[in-house]
């Protein structure tokens, strides 16, 4: 994944980097807070008004979100039908409307039998708008309808169950490795380990007091790509960076805590990230990103070898990942792509890693009549980042059916480096690409409840055709609005 510095050099890179290894780092979506019972969120006019009863057998929980029609004693009258049909309310809250700003909207965890549901919901549409109805618990459910597919994450906090399933990490580190036989770089980087791994959804990640050492590390990496920066980044990367010194205190002489370039991110793409103690499965990797949540390390690589590392480390995910991840279009590519992934085939995954590899990574665009980079891989490797740009390295165009087949090097620099139009153009190849891969349904991200809805039948499917008629309404109206005030 990511390549460093003076990997070409040295003749080698780590295997890591490549697709069978993607690298994570993720953190957790504050945003999911807003749903949970943990406590406040100030974005949010929450106020909860129950806590009951947890499920029984015989029930299920589910969740309802509604508006209130504009009338007197609105949702006294909606609360009443819970009473009347015996359905516990767990949790509730008043929000702002995320897909309607002007809207606040009622959301409502609770538990019920199906039949009492049923009955609930259509007394509940004579007095409200109901935007969305899904089982709250819905893992269960949508894995008794998804045997034949492999298992999937459909919530964000299903990710937990991902975490851990590092294929190396920590101390473990192989025998060339440059910090192999420094024992306090093996001790640093197990607590560095221990720490991610003890990671659970809506944690803080844990801010880490960086030695003198490593900061020294950092600060000869963060010199030596910064030179190359004006040159050969593309224009968003050039946009963002300045934002991550206002914002997050990106500097020679400072380490980036997550922590605050997740929140970051949270606000300018509706990324996030999770900290990760080791390599995660291509299909683990790929699935956080379709919850927006991008998996990162916190360790510096060993210092001996400032511009060399055998594997992504915080100054690769800091540096290469984080300031394309602050841009919206590029943040939709590496959402797209991992939805595509959710219970794709081992060969599907396998393809859209290497699409990720060579785009995410490794990726080249054009701009200004030149071509730039975009790629995390190039982005924290000056040596790979000269190399793709000086005219000698063979440039193909992005397209995912020839990309995917692209063998991905992992001890020298690439054959080939793909480029890409703009990100809106790699998205709309990516989304045609994915609709070629063999998966027996399509999912749908739910920014609500940060959670995906697999599209198997009519009802959520008439769900989100009611989405867009209403963002359609919007696009209506302010077509509408503007005509008018350009009339006046
Ligand atoms: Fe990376």
């Amino acid at each position: 994944m990511s390549a460093d510095l003076e990997v070409a050099m040295k003749g080698k890179k780590s295997e890591e980097w490549g697709p069978n290894k993607l690298r994570s780092y993720d953190c957790e979506r504050k945003a999911d807070k807003k749903v949970s019972s943990n406590g406040g969120d100030e974005d949010q006019d929450k106020q909860r008004l129950t806590a009951a009863t947890p499920s029984t057998s015989r029930t299920r929980a589910a969740t309802i979100i509604f508006t209130l029609k504009n009338e007197v004693g609105g949702l006294i009258k909606a609360l009443k039908l819970f009473q009347e049909k015996h359905v516990h309310l767990v949790h509730i809250e008043s929000r702002k409307s995320r897909r309607r700003d002007s809207d606040f909207e009622i959301f409502i965890n609770c538990d019920s039998e199906h039949e009492q549901l049923k009955e609930l919901t259509e007394l509940l549409r004579t007095h409200t708008d109901i935007v969305e109805i899904t089982p709250f618990d819905n893992s269960s459910l949508l894995d008794d309808s998804l045997d034949d597919v492999p298992w999937f994450p459909k919530k964000i906090s299903d990710l937990d169950l991902c975490a851990d399933r590092v294929l190396m990490y920590g101390s473990e580190l192989d025998a060339d490795h440059p910090g192999f036989k420094d024992q306090i770089y093996r001790k640093r980087r197990k607590y560095f380990a221990d720490l991610a791994l003890k990671f659970k959804h809506g944690n803080p990640i844990p801010r880490i007091d960086y030695t003198a050492e490593e900061v020294r590390t950092w600060a000869v990496v963060f010199r030596e790509l910064n030179k190359l920066y004006p040159s050969h980044a593309c224009k968003e990367y050039l946009k963002n960076l300045p934002l991550l010194t206002k914002y997050c205190k990106y500097s020679e002489n400072n380490i980036p805590q997550l922590e605050d370039v997740s929140r970051f991110l949270m606000e300018r793409s509706g990324f996030s990230i999770r900290p990760v103690a080791g390599y995660l499965s291509p299909r683990d990797f790929l699935a956080g990103l379709a919850f927006r949540v991008f998996h990162c390390t916190q360790y510096v690589r060993h210092s001996s070898e400032p511009l060399y590392t055998p594997e992504p480390d915080t100054c690769h995910e800091l540096l290469g990942h984080v300031p394309l991840l602050a841009e919206p279009s590029f943040a939709q590519f590496s959402h797209e792509l991992g939805l595509a992934s959710l219970g794709a085939s081992d060969e599907d995954v396998q393809k859209l890693a290497t699409c990720y590899f060579f785009t995410v990574e490794f990726g080249l665009c054009k701009q200004d009549g030149g071509l730039r980079a975009y790629g995390a891989g190039l982005l924290s490797s000056a040596s790979e980042l000269k190399h793709a740009l000086s005219g000698k390295a063979s440039i193909l165009p992005f397209d995912p059916e020839v990309t995917c087949s692209q063998e991905c090097m992992i001890t020298t620099f690439q054959d080939a480096y793909f480029v890409a139009e703009s990100f809106e153009e790699a998205k709309n190849k990516m989304r045609e690409f994915a609709k070629t891969l063999k998966r027996p349904f399509t999912v749908n991200y739910n920014p609500y409840t940060q959670s995906v809805d697999v599209l198997r039948d009519t009802s959520n499917i008439n769900n989100m055709v009611k989405d867009i008629r209403h963002e359609l309404d919007i696009v209506e109206d302010a077509l509408r609005r503007l005509g008018k005030l350009q009339r006046d």
